[in-house]
């Protein structure tokens, strides 16, 4: 299996000897330890590796919503500003404002932004369609499935048109029937709309149906252990998840990638 790298001009976001130790009250923990990670422009990488490893340690640093203790993280070759709509999130608990409908929701990042209420309204009905939310413009989330609101999650970080858009196992706490559609949405979304992302994932299916490079991070502190290509032309990238998942060639990465994680859990 080949490795990439996508360091120097062509990275999109470079995340560069990027370590992570936390002081607390039992001592210093230890997180992360000289990571390097570029993205390419476009470029769908998923970052699996042992629960407690750094992961979303990584993606907080990543957003500009946590300080690395030490490296840092480029965009287009420039340190990287604090957070805001060109590095938009998703986190597992869809973090909705309860008493704000739908529409208010998805359109919190323009307000922030401070586009005016004809845009914003134009973006969020646009953004509403793409993500098939348009009957639902006026519910509050309490109203909605876990799934429903998950992708008003994604919608209004996909709203501000974010350079790169950072997503931490946004599908891990939905039931399994949900997190297949919304699976093959996002591969949809990244087809169509070519985004740059940064994934993270527990599940080594998810990783390899929407990646197009598979990061194994090591147990902590975390380190990148190694990078999985995966084929942007594979035959079953055409297929749905479910039949995806029982093609020999999808087979063999999810073992390769498994046996990298498990040596790592292995070793805790
Ligand atoms: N704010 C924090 N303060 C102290 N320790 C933290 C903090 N955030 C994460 N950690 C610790 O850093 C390690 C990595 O956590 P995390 O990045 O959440 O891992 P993962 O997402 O891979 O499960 C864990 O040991 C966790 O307890
Ligand atoms: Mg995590």
């Amino acid at each position: 299996m080949t490795t990439t790298k996508a360091h120097g001009p062509t990275a999109k976001m470079d995340i560069r000897g990027v370590s992570k130790t936390f002081d607390t009250r039992a001592g210093a923990v230890h997180a992360l330890d000289r990571c390097d990670l570029a993205i390419r422009e476009g470029e769908f990488v998923v970052v699996v590796g042992p629960s407690g490893c750094g992961k979303s340690t990584l993606m907080m640093i990543a957003a500009g919503l946590e300080a690395p203790s030490t490296g840092q993280i480029l965009v287009d070759g420039k340190p990287a500003g604090p957070a805001g709509p060109q590095r938009t999130v998703v986190f597992q608990r869809f973090a909705l404002f309860p008493s704000e409908t739908v529409a208010q929701n998805i359109a919190f990042g323009l307000r922030v932004a401070g586009v005016d209420r004809a845009e914003r309204a134009r973006r969020v009905t646009e953004q509403l369609e793409f993500m098939r939310l348009s009957q639902f413009r006026d519910a509050y989330p309490h109203e909605l499935s876990g799934g429903m609101q998950q992708r008003v999650a994604i919608a209004r970080a996909l709203v501000v048109r974010p350079e790169i858009l950072l997503m931490d196992e946004p599908f891990g706490a939905l039931d399994a029937q949900t997190r297949t559609v919304l699976q093959e949405e996002v591969a949809r979304l990244s087809r169509e709309m070519n985004y740059t992302v940064m994934f993270i994932t527990h599940s080594v299916e998810e990783a390899v149906y929407l990646g197009d490079r598979v990061v194994v991070m090591s147990s902590r502190p975390g380190r990148i252990k190694k990078e999985i290509a995966i084929p942007r032309d594979a035959g079953w990238r055409r297929l749905d998840i479910e039949e995806a998942s029982s093609e020999p060639g999808f087979i063999e990465l999810k073992r390769e990638i498994w046996a990298l994680i498990r040596t790592e859990i292995v070793r805790q």
